[in-house]
């Protein structure tokens, strides 16, 4: 007997996936060994064509997902609400899950996973993280058995198509972003992509994973945006042989006892394979105990690609369906805290311009050293008016750090404080 599938939503992604489930039907139902039908298809109103059969469109969302003949529900119309209620009425009836709600996932991943281990039932949801990138599934289960230590990703497309224009071109900002909305990458409200809220979110569900610990949420996450990011910064990126990408950050701390999460711009060494990382690309890098080095790239946004990671998720669910089982996600959780930014070891650069005289150097060195920041070198760019001091720290709270700028920031011989960034370090 066909399985049934309940879609919510058919826009990009959703009308991807009636298409690619209509034309790879035979395939599909040879690799999960029954077919895969769509039984319903949830929109706001019927009156649009969309491609699909219009005897599938409905606009009641919730009699969709509790029909008796529907088996498993895809849920691609984001935002928090009603694909909250509409998740928890479809695992309460005793269907799986897929999704690609990073927002629902992130702020409230807790309480749609404890809904589906109590009534038996999958929540999957690749498509959320990277669009068409396996990622979700090999931190959850293909690195189980290893110990993750740090993930960088780059997780939105459009600030790193932005970054990769303003460094090759040597564009600036505004001029990039326009670009990126004329590409139609970037929205015409761009806030949830260039202030980092796109990226926060998705480091929330990377850090839970990695971590095996359900209690980061969006929230929790420390988050900068690239509109503060200069033609300066990219500059100063340049000089020291790194790139600027907007990378999600999550991190076990030294004693292993917490974790920290953070988006925020990056200056990486160019040698880096996250700096050669393109236009709207997304990659993660994953650094493991045993694993060691990992690194997952490609499409990160798309409606096909998306299409493909929602495929391979309703493919998983249907198989664990027929073998009447299901994977309890957070059955088993750490319970790892989150720490805050301030208890975060990062590393600054810092370009000064300065008054070029005596005493300058030794002031501005004195000045991190009562921070207990280490400095790791110092250069001098130009002379009299034209000075500039350019420091890159040793590895330092960031709560030292930010302070040591603030007092650098009010300090009579520092004329400007050129360019911040933080400079992430790795270990050979
Ligand atoms: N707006 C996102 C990006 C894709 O630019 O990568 C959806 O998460």
């Amino acid at each position: 007997m066909a399985m049934k599938v309940a879609l919510l939503g058919c826009g990009v992604v959703g009308s991807e996936v009636v298409r690619l489930v209509n034309e790879q039907s035979e395939e599909l139902a040879a690799r999960v060994g029954t077919p895969i039908e769509i039984g319903g298809i949830a929109v706001r109103r019927i009156d649009r064509d969309r491609g699909v059969d219009p005897a599938l469109l409905t606009t009641d969302a919730t009699a969709l997902v509790t029909r008796p003949d529907i088996d498993l529900v895809v849920e691609v119309i984001g935002g928090i609400e009603p694909a909250r209620s509409l998740i928890l009425a479809a695992v309460k009836s005793g269907k799986s899950v897929v999704t690609a709600n990073k927002a629902l996932l992130a702020e409230d991943g807790q309480t749609l996973h404890r809904a589906a281990r109590e009534a038996g039932v999958d929540l999957y949801y690749e498509a959320s993280v990277a669009g068409a990138i396996p990622l979700l599934r090999p931190l959850r289960d293909s690195l189980a058995g290893d110990r993750v230590h740090r993930v960088l990703g780059i997780v939105n497309g459009t600030t790193n198509y932005i970054l990769d224009r303003m460094d090759s071109l040597g564009a600036g900002f505004t001029e990039s972003l326009e670009e990126a909305q004329s590409l139609g990458y970037a929205e015409a409200d761009p806030t949830a992509d260039v202030e980092g809220f796109d990226a926060a979110a998705k480091a929330a569900i990377l850090a839970r994973l990695a971590f095996h610990t359900q209690q980061v949420t969006a929230a929790d996450v420390h988050r900068e945006g690239i509109t503060g990011v200069s033609a300066g910064d990219i500059a100063s990126a340049r000089a020291m042989g790194c790139v600027v990408k907007l990378l999600a950050i999550c991190q076990r701390s030294e004693d292993g006892e917490s974790v920290g999460v953070r988006v925020h711009p990056v200056m990486l060494p160019v040698e880096h394979p996250l700096a050669s990382v393109k236009e709207a690309y997304n990659a993660v890098f994953v650094e493991a105990e045993s694993a060691g080095r990992l690194m997952f790239y490609g499409a990160g946004a798309g409606g096909t690609p998306t299409a493909s990671a929602v495929l391979g998720d309703l493919v998983a669910v249907a198989r664990n369906r027929l073998a009447r089982t299901s994977v309890a996600e957070g059955a088993h959780d750490t319970g790892l805290p989150v720490h805050d930014m301030g208890h975060t070891i990062t590393s600054y650069h810092v370009a000064l311009d300065v008054a070029d005289r005596p005493g300058v150097l030794s002031k501005v060195a004195e000045i991190f050293a009562d921070h207990g920041v280490s400095i790791k070198n110092v250069r001098q760019e130009g002379t009299g008016d034209d000075a500039q001091l350019v420091l890159v720290s040793h590895p330092a709270p960031d709560a030292a750090l930010s302070s040591t700028v603030e007092v650098l920031r009010g300090h009579e011989m520092v004329r400007e404080v050129a360019s911040v960034m933080r400079v992430e370090t790795f270990s050979d």
